[in-house]
């Protein structure tokens, strides 16, 4: 089966590939299709059903769009749906180490450092035929980054079950207990009974 991903972040199509194994993953851009429509949402399934209708309209076959950040609860939940362009601003965008920079400055001297990663995907096999999935990976904001692996926020994501930082997991230990790993396996599981 081929499946759109709605998405042009090459590490989300990774992850997406060895999580919905034996599934054809297929990013617009392997097909020439641009793609980056404007996230205007409050959630992060707003901003999922945008990307999959957005995609759907174009290729008028199965996608899967994800939508996902970081909420951290002394920040008020920020970034949350700004995780992608969290301090951007006119003329200068942030890196994502300048990103985790930036977040680790706004936490300092904070005693409650609980944050979650949460991630919703959308299924849409047909403009009337649209499954939803939310999920989270629960984390403690690190004093500094720490490991190489993954991308964006996982240096600073500190998990006591693993006492590793998300960056410092294995990719299997990652889409095992990752906020897309899990709401994935439910895709997966979908797709296979659809
Ligand atoms: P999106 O592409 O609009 O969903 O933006 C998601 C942003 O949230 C990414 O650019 C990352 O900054 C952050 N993010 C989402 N998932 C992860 C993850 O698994 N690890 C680290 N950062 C993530």
């Amino acid at each position: 089966m081929k499946l759109y991903i709605a998405t042009g972040n090459e590490h989300k199509k990774k992850e997406f590939m060895q999580i919905l194994q034996g599934i054809h993953c297929v990013l617009p851009k392997d097909e020439g299709i641009s793609f980056d429509p404007e996230e205007t949402g409050s959630s992060f399934l707003e901003n999922a059903l945008i990307k999959a209708k957005a995609l759907f309209s174009e290729v008028k076959q199965p996608v899967i769009a994800d939508d996902s950040g970081i909420c951290i609860d002394a920040l008020g939940g920020m970034p949350g749906v700004y995780s992608a362009r969290y301090g951007d601003k006119a003329g200068k965008i942030l890196n994502a180490e300048e990103k985790n920079m930036l977040v680790l400055q706004q936490m300092t001297g904070k005693q409650e450092r609980s944050c979650r990663f949460v991630c919703c995907i959308v299924l849409m096999l047909s403009s009337d035929r649209i499954y939803t999935v939310q999920e989270t990976c629960e984390g403690i904001v690190a004093d500094k980054p720490f490991g190489e692996g993954g991308f964006g926020y996982d240096p600073i994501v500190y998990l006591p079950t693993f006492q590793k930082t998300v960056a410092e997991l294995s990719e299997e230990e990652k889409n095992r207990f990752s906020h897309r790993g899990k709401a994935g396996a439910k895709i997966a599981a979908l797709l296979k009974m659809l």
